[in-house]
């Protein structure tokens, strides 16, 4: 028997007991499940234990966990059980206990990585309870595992081989779990939300999205340029004490664009008036045009003429075209200023204030011109967005799905159900900023001069610079967002003619696109007559191409991107053209 949860019994620390407070989501998702445990499957590393234990303590149910049970039962540890046993026993031990720990009715039960590989065992999960597969990508596996020394079926000569097998193993097998969940380097909550929601489709009882508060922070770990993101309502009024906490006496050159201004610049210059923080407003035209050199000049000859130091800071108050100039102007200002992004766009909130990339447009392309420089605090107030017209958040909802499309099917599928509150603001629209937030502050994280992983952001973007260069970076015709939202059809149709992915997740985004009013082929651009010819030698100037060939990021399906560096520009010729016929 497992130990009853009661405060004081000595358990082990893995069966734990937890708190077991009801909230009306426990009731109606416990109501929904009845005597059914959910059962985590997937490899060692996955995240059963630390995510497992946080989801009973979400629907308030006791957690079980089969290796610890296993060990307690045995009277020895897993490796003594391998080493005295051998592994064919210890795989009838962990049937009896899973057998066993499932007829406790409503809990929650981490498996051992080969317990569901049992035909028996998954039968048996089948009848009592309801299964999540957590599934991670090697990488992060295999950095979690290398933290632990216990796991026998790794103690071979050439352990990431094994992993490899493993998967290679395991992995069709585990997708026959009622649910798939993306693990991946994420805090533990971020899992546990798409858990209930997924849950919560399954089961039919459209849950509200009741975790995500008004409010929530990021944290960008780099070595030595940490820093916040801070997402949530009302932060311009606590702007200027925010502010005031990076540096004593600092003052602050306030880069904006004259749209941006006229909604947001007095709730934010009386937050600096009130924290006492001398401030000079530098304004300049909207729009993409303004990420030039001339504009560039001007923004420094601002920050200079207004006596600001090299300890001072350049606030960035808009979108992405103010965060870029801003913070370019803030790299190369007396040799670099930190700044602040204040962003004030969906886009700029889930993309372009992340990340440290900064830089002004040249007559050869988009973004050639710039620098890493990355931002001292980020704060997204989600209040902002209010005033932003219907066309630009649907543009910047594009990065947003772009985020799960690269690498997080779960997120994605949420934004199918949910993308209604994310356009109606509220905890729905705080989570899909949030998320969208950490996806991009952990790969930066990982990559952060953009050497690898980091070229998955730019999922539909070659397509997408190429299109806005040839408009002219004209937005009444083509804003970023949209170039994108039409950028990642063509990445998933291009992949699919490659014979990578399918038609049908191709569609899938297409209906998405659509759904929340964004445009999903070329043919829509206004005034469009360029054919592919002139779409190529647009992409010949993007710093994605080496020695005439092009990377572009394809994709296997949605969630499951990866950078194809060597891609003949004759393959894409035909594609465009294909498109362009269509
Ligand atoms: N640095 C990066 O990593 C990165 C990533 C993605 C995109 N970008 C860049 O971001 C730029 C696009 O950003 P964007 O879409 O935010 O464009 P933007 O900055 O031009 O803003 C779009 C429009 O919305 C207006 N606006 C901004 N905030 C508003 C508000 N709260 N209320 C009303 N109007 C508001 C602006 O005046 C502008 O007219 C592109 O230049 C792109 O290259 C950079």
């Amino acid at each position: 028997m497992t130990q009853p949860l009661r405060p004081g019994v000595d358990v082990n620390e893995a069966n734990a007991p937890i708190n077991l407070i009801e909230t009306e989501e426990s009731r109606v998702l416990k109501a929904a499940l009845g005597h059914r445990a959910i059962v985590l499957v997937g490899m060692m590393g996955a995240g059963k234990t630390s995510i497992g234990k946080r989801l009973a303590q979400r629907l308030a149910v006791p957690f079980n966990d089969a290796d610890a049970e296993i060990e307690r039962a045995a009277g020895m540890t897993i490796p003594e059980i391998f080493a005295s046993r051998g592994e064919a026993e210890f795989r009838l031990g962990e049937q009896r206990v899973i057998n066993r720990l499932l007829g406790e009715g409503a809990s929650v039960l981490a498996t051992g990585g080969g317990a569901f590989m049992n035909a028996d065992t998954r039968r048996r999960i089948a009848e009592s309870g309801l299964s999540i597969w957590l599934k991670a990508d090697f990488d992060v596996l295999m950095r979690r595992v290398k933290k632990r020394s216990n796991r026998p079926l790794l103690q071979t000569e050439d352990p990431e081989k094994t992993l490899r097998d493993l998967i290679d193993q395991r992995y069709p097998t585990y997708a026959e779990a009622t649910l798939t969940i993306h693990s991946r380097d994420v805090a533990h909550e971020v899992i546990v939300d798409e858990i209930i929601s997924e849950l919560s489709a399954h089961l039919g009882i459209g849950l509200p999205m009741t975790k995500t508060s008004s409010s929530d922070l990021v944290k960008v770990d780099l070595p030595g340029r940490a820093y916040d993101i801070v997402i949530g309502s009302g932060l311009l009024e606590s702007a200027g004490e925010r502010i005031a906490a990076l540096g004593k006496g600092v003052s602050a050159a306030i880069v904006t664009d004259e749209t941006v201004a006229q909604h947001h610049l007095a709730a934010l210059e009386s937050s600096l008036r009130k924290a006492d923080i001398r401030f000079a407003p530098i304004i300049i035209p909207p729009g993409e045009k303004s990420k030039s050199m001339t504009m560039l000049t001007k923004v420094v000859d601002g920050i200079l003429e207004a006596k600001m130091e090299r300890g001072d800071l350049v606030v960035a108050l808009g979108g992405g075209v103010i965060g870029d100039l801003a913070g370019f102007a803030a790299a190369i200002t007396r040799r670099g200023m930190r700044f602040v992004q204040i962003p004030t766009t969906l886009l700029a909130q889930v993309d372009s204030s992340v990340g440290g990339k900064t830089g002004v447009n040249s007559d050869h392309g988009k973004n050639l011109i710039g620098a890493f420089h990355q931002p001292s605090l980020v704060l997204a107030d989600v209040d902002c967005l209010d005033t932003l017209s219907k066309r630009e958040f649907a543009a910047g909802y594009a990065e947003v799905m772009k985020y799960g499309l690269i690498n997080d099917a779960p997120f994605f599928n949420w934004l199918e159900a949910h993308h209604e509150g994310v356009f109606a603001g509220g905890p729905d629209r705080v989570h899909a900023i949030s998320t969208s937030c950490r996806a991009k502050a952990a790969i930066v994280m990982r990559d952060e001069r953009e050497e690898g992983e980091r070229a998955l952001l730019n999922l539909g973007h070659t397509f997408a610079h190429a299109f806005e260069r040839i408009v002219g970076y004209d937005g009444a015709r083509l804003v970023h967002g949209e170039a994108v939202a039409i950028g990642l059809c063509c990445a998933f149709r291009f992949s699919q003619r490659l014979g990578l992915a399918s038609g049908q997740d191709a569609s899938r985004i297409e209906r998405h696109l659509e759904k929340v009013g964004l445009p999903t082929n070329i043919q829509s651009i206004p005034g469009w007559n360029a054919g592919s010819e002139q779409i190529l030698e647009a992409m010949a100037q993007d710093k994605k191409v080496k020695r005439g060939r092009l990377t572009f990021i394809l994709a296997r399906g949605i969630g499951d991107s990866f950078i194809a560096p060597d891609i003949d520009p004759s393959d894409v010729r035909s594609f465009l053209d294909e498109h362009l016929a269509s």
